[in-house]
C-alpha cells in the first residue's frame, strides 16, 4: 500500500443533509485526488465489522445504528501525505473541538453525527480502503 493514500467516508448525515458535493469540492481544492468512490449502504452487521476495534466502546453500538442509518460516500483519496493532511483538512473528531474551516466544523453535528471519517495511519487507510473496494478499483 503507497503511503500516499487514505481512505475517507462522507457519513449519512453529510450525505442525506445534502452535502456530498460541497465536502468532495473541499477535498479536491485541498489537492486530494479521487482514486475510488460510491454512494452505498451499510448494514448493521457491515457497520459493526467496519469499527469492529471500538467494539470494547460504550458508544459502538450507537455508532453502528447511526452508520447504517443512512447512504454513505467511502473514498480513497491520494495526495503527498495523505493520511495527516487529510486528518487536519476534516478537524477534530468532537466537532465543538473542530478548527475554523474544517470540514466537521462546518458540516458536522455531534461526535458520532460528525459528517466524515478519515483513517489515522496507513496501515487502516489500506485495510479501510479494501473494505469498500476490490483491488481492482483501486487503481
Ligand atoms: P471516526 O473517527 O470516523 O470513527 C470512530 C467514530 O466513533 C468517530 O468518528 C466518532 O463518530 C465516534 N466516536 C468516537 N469517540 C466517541 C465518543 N466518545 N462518543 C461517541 N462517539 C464517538
Amino acid at each position: 500500500m503507497a503511503t500516499n493514500r487514505t481512505f475517507t467516508m462522507l457519513k449519512p448525515d453529510a450525505v442525506a443533509d445534502g452535502h456530498t458535493g460541497a465536502i468532495i469540492k473541499i477535498i479536491e481544492e485541498a489537492g486530494f485526488k479521487i482514486i475510488a468512490m460510491k454512494k452505498t449502504l451499510l448494514t448493521p452487521a457491515l457497520a459493526g465489522k467496519f469499527y469492529e476495534v471500538h467494539a470494547e466502546r460504550p458508544f459502538y453500538a450507537d455508532l453502528c445504528q447511526y452508520m447504517s442509518s443512512g447512504p454513505i460516500v467511502p473514498i480513497i483519496l491520494e495526495k503527498d501525505n495523505a493520511v495527516a493532511d487529510f486528518r487536519k483538512l476534516i478537524g477534530a473528531t468532537d466537532p465543538s473541538k473542530a478548527d475554523e474551516g474544517t470540514i466537521r466544523k462546518l458540516f458536522a453535528k455531534s461526535m458520532t453525527a460528525n459528517a466524515i471519517h478519515g483513517s489515522d495511519s496507513d496501515e487502516n487507510a489500506a485495510i479501510e480502503g479494501s473494505f469498500f473496494f476490490a483491488a481492482t478499483e483501486q487503481f
